[in-house]
């Protein structure tokens, strides 16, 4: 299911406008849980989070997942100090376990042009997993480049850069609690130090 919300209410005056709620957040990721609990009766999926935006989601999923599963974690670099991608993801940090056979969902943040995905499914394919699919906070739906499959998405957004829940813009704003769009003003002229200074709108 895909639900898409703008909550006008949380626009702050300090170039921040709150997207979606922390209770919205939390009621989502409880239902993607039970969602994959169901599509997976035989349990024991492993959970791959690409830090370091999937932290706080992939925490949450954990806690709403009831059945077994596993976790591992992998870094790729994509973004870097920017809003802009950099264009051709690069793999920082690789897993430490061997897939095949197992059912693996990755675990994102966020999937905007789709190349970070892409790439990884590429790279997991490789490696014969049973099943791979893909679970998203957020989805980027507009920006997309490449024609990626996202199996579990939690909503819809649209073109605005987003922190907060583990996003960040030029590694800030990750702990906020909910999802918010930073003004373009923020993203253009506001230097790091002064971004810092927005986090509570
Ligand atoms: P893609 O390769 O363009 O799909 O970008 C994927 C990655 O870029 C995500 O996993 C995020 O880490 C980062 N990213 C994309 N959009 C945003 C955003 O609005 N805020 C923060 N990070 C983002
Ligand atoms: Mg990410």
């Amino acid at each position: 299911m895909l639900v898409c919300v703008l909550l006008e209410a949380g626009k702050g005056g300090s170039g921040m406008e709150v997207l979606i709620g922390s209770d919205a957040i939390q009621a989502r990721v409880r239902e993607i849980g039970k969602q994959i609990a169901r599509d997976h009766p035989e349990g024991a999926p492993l959970l791959i989070g690409v830090l370091r935006g999937c932290v706080i989601f992939m925490a949450d999923l954990m806690k709403s997942l009831p059945i077994p599963h596993e976790i591992d974690f992998i870094s790729i670099s994509s973004y870097e100090l920017s809003s802009q991608s950099s264009g051709a993801p690069r793999l920082v940090k690789d897993i430490g376990r061997d897939i095949a056979g197992r059912d693996v969902i990755i675990v994102e943040d966020i999937v905007d042009t789709g190349h970070t995905l892409d790439f990884l499914r590429r790279t997991f394919l490789a490696r014969n997993p049973a099943s791979l699919k893909t679970v998203a906070l957020l989805d980027k739906k507009s920006r997309r480049e490449c024609n990626v499959p996202v199996e579990y998405v939690g909503f819809e957004i649209p073109d605005r850069f987003v922190v907060g829940y583990g996003l960040d813009f030029a590694e800030r704003f990750r702990h906020l609690p909910y999802i918010a769009a930073l003004s373009a003003e923020e993203l253009t002229q506001g230097s790091p130090v002064r971004s810092m200074g927005a986090a509570q709108p």
